[in-house]
């Protein structure tokens, strides 16, 4: 049992909620959350991260040893037409969390994403590759990024990329949903990337803070790329999960993201190279493959569980009538 004291905000999250999973209880993890969250297990404390005076005094009070800033807007789509609530979410709550881990000399492990890059690259991103984003999602995060390489005293970025998870909106999930009504689907098959398991990425930051200690402590801030290994395009992936859940008859039909119309452009080629987080830090994560085919199950006993729960309540509420 080792006494480090560390911060996760985010916590009620896709990665905060396993990264609380994960890191309790070896190590004392307090959470911070915008809102109640019913299914976290550790302690936490609401604040929103884009007041400055809130975070400050809410990060000085727990003195925290490290920080996981997890918190951001995520929904790629919403911050393509709302620039400001985007900017004061990603760039804003980071500053301050930032300013505040200065404060108390704890390093912050932030996460950023594949989005910075514009994907026109052959071949795999390397960290020190040229930052382009092609959504303003992505613009916030490159803007997150160079506050933390200007001010922070310690800290290390990791671009983490298509990360799904039990406690999140994700690619799987929406897939298996669609799956329940419609006998045919539409999935993108002009983009690539490694489908990366928030669980897996909340184990390699314990091994991270068990055996690199060092690495975070260290003045200055490093970027890392992290990501579960393998590649797969969209429309692929879909059939893989579909498979993986028994569902196979269940067709899906490629399609171009110009045709899907979304709101943000996406990167065609969301491909992190991986190397240097195994050379610095021994971090090898399982491949795409494995690390689905175990989170499936787990999603369904999730998803009953939430489903059960909803219709004793709705009972309960009868009774009561
Ligand atoms: N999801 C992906 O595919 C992906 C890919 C690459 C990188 N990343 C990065 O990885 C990190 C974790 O992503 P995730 O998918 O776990 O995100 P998530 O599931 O959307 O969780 C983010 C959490 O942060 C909270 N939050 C947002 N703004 C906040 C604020 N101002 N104050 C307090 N809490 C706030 C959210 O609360 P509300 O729900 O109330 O807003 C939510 O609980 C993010 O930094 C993201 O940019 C994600």
């Amino acid at each position: 049992m080792t006494s480090m004291k560390i911060l996760i905000t985010g916590a009620g999250g896709m990665l905060g909620t396993d990264l609380g999973n994960v890191l309790s209880p070896e190590f004392e993890i307090v959470g911070l959350e915008r809102r109640p969250v019913t299914h976290l297990t550790v302690p936490y404390d609401i604040c929103d991260l884009t007041q400055a005076r809130k975070t400050r005094e809410a990060i000085l009070s727990h003195k925290p040893e490290a920080i996981i800033h997890t918190a951001a807007m995520t929904d790629v789509d919403y911050c393509e037409e709302h620039h400001d609530e985007a900017l004061e979410n990603n760039v804003a709550a980071t500053e301050h969390v930032i300013n505040a881990a200065n404060e108390i000399d704890a390093p912050v492990i932030f996460f950023s994403t594949d989005y910075v890059f514009d994907g026109k690259k052959k071949g795999e991103y390397e960290e020190t590759d040229i930052l382009n984003p092609l959504s303003f999602y992505g613009k916030t995060k490159r803007m997150g990024e160079e506050y933390i390489l200007q001010n922070a005293k310690q800290a290390l970025i990791f671009r983490i990329t298509w990360l799904f998870g039990i406690w999140g909106r994700c690619f799987p999930k929406s897939i298996l949903r669609q799956a329940e009504t419609m006998p045919q689907m539409n999935v993108v098959n002009d983009q690539t990337g490694r489908p990366t398991w928030s669980w897996d990425v909340a184990l390699a930051m314990k091994q991270l803070l068990c055996t690199k200690k060092d690495v975070l402590f260290k003045p200055g801030t490093e970027i890392f790329h992290l990501g579960n290994t393998g590649t797969v395009r969209w429309a692929d992936y879909a059939r893989f999960i579909l498979k993986g859940a028994g569902l196979e008859s269940v067709k899906v039909k490629n399609i171009s993201s110009a045709q899907l119309k979304r709101p943000a452009p996406r990167p065609e080629n969301s491909v992190l190279a991986l190397e240097r987080s195994r050379k610095v830090l021994g971090l090898k994560l399982r491949s795409w493959e494995e690390a689905t085919l175990e989170f499936l199950p787990k999603l369904k006993e999730e998803l009953a569980a939430i489903e059960a729960k909803a219709k004793a309540q709705a009972a309960e509420k009868e009774n009561r009538e």
